[in-house]
């Protein structure tokens, strides 16, 4: 089997040629049954027989997912609970991350407010997971905190909080010029927040709904190995051209990050200690609650960078736990 292409083919035929464990992560962003205009893909299927399909694709997901690895599955809510009473019979649920993402009013609905992503391990044990920190929300206009952290300013930690399983922080691609010819695009720090947590450089992360590449795009960009299969010539060759594009290089020094129009986006936690080097922190943490810390590559070069090794012992026992 060859790594780092997308397949252009039905992802149950493409699944059933990759050996077992063979994934480190795999992602499915299926189409979700709701009449969407795809190319190829007719997405109007009776509820019974479009379960009883993603029951046939998510059996192959776990199969070729390590003991070590993660399953994540994007989809609404109507049909992650019927997903995930099926993982659960093969897997470990970690968590439901609710990715908040305004929707449309259906009528006579709550108004949808989030998407879901499942997120399981084959098992919960052995699996490889890393803490990841996103920077403070601030106030657009006056740099203030939107949180109100009272009594524990003094522990304030420089970059941000350790990230929830309430993400709101990650747009959808809203505007037609940052989108390719695709109705669903996902934005690709959504999947790189879920590959830092998940993988290490080198690790691979298969994506039977490639769609226009994102979940790939995101891998490649983070130094992993990558799959995808997708039905439709035209989205095979929109992902293979921004695959084309993308540059092995999302990374700060020697720590690989996720970030979007010259931001950080996502850290690991336990790279925070290498990735300090780059910015002005204040002495008292209080003063991060009006000004942010600013980035600048020269500073790196007048600190010295810890190494790796010099990790915190806590840091070193997350990675390891
Ligand atoms: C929700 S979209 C994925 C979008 C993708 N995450 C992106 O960011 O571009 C689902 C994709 O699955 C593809 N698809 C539908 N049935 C498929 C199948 N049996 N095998 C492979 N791909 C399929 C559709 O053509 C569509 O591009």
């Amino acid at each position: 089997m060859t790594l780092d292409t997308v397949v252009h083919g039905d992802c149950l035929a493409v699944l059933r040629q990759v050996p077992s464990e063979t994934a480190d992560l795999t992602f499915a962003d299926p189409p979700f049954n709701l009449a969407k205009k795809y190319q190829t893909y007719d997405d109007r299927r009776g509820g019974e027989e479009y379960l009883d399909w993603c029951r046939q694709w998510l059996r192959e997901l776990l199969r070729i997912t390590k003991p070590t690895g993660s399953l994540f599955v994007h989809n609404i809510p109507k049909w992650l609970t019927r997903y995930a009473a099926f993982l659960d019979t093969q897997a470990d649920f970690r968590h439901w991350i609710a990715w908040d993402a305004l929707g449309m009013p259906l009528g006579k609905t709550l108004m949808p407010r989030h998407y879901g992503i499942l997120f399981y391990a084959k098992d919960r044990r052995r699996q490889k997971f890393y803490e990841i920190r996103h920077p403070h929300r601030r106030c657009r206009k006056c740099n203030v905190l939107h949180k109100d952290y009272g009594g524990k300013k003094p522990g304030l930690h420089p970059f941000g909080p350790l990230v929830s399983d309430v993400w709101s922080d990650l747009h959808r691609i809203k505007h037609a010029s940052r989108r390719a010819a695709h109705p669903c695009q996902l934005p690709e720090t959504v999947l790189e927040r879920l590959i830092l947590m998940a993988t290490d450089e080198g690790d691979v992360v298969v994506d039977p709904f490639a769609g226009t590449g994102t979940t790939l795009v995101a891998a490649k960009k983070l130094g992993r190995r990558y799959l995808g299969a997708e039905l439709d010539a035209g989205y095979v060759a929109i992902a293979r051209e921004r695959l084309a594009q993308t540059q092995t290089a999302s990374r700060i020094g020697d720590v690989w990050v996720s970030q979007a129009r010259g931001m950080l986006v996502t850290i690991r936690d336990c790279d925070w200690p290498r990735l300090q080097a780059y910015y002005a922190i204040p002495a008292a943490a209080a003063a991060i609650e009006t000004a942010p810390i600013v980035f600048d590559r020269r500073l790196a070069a007048v600190t010295a960078l810890p190494s790796p090794a010099a990790e915190s012992p806590a840091a070193r026992r997350r990675k390891t736990a």
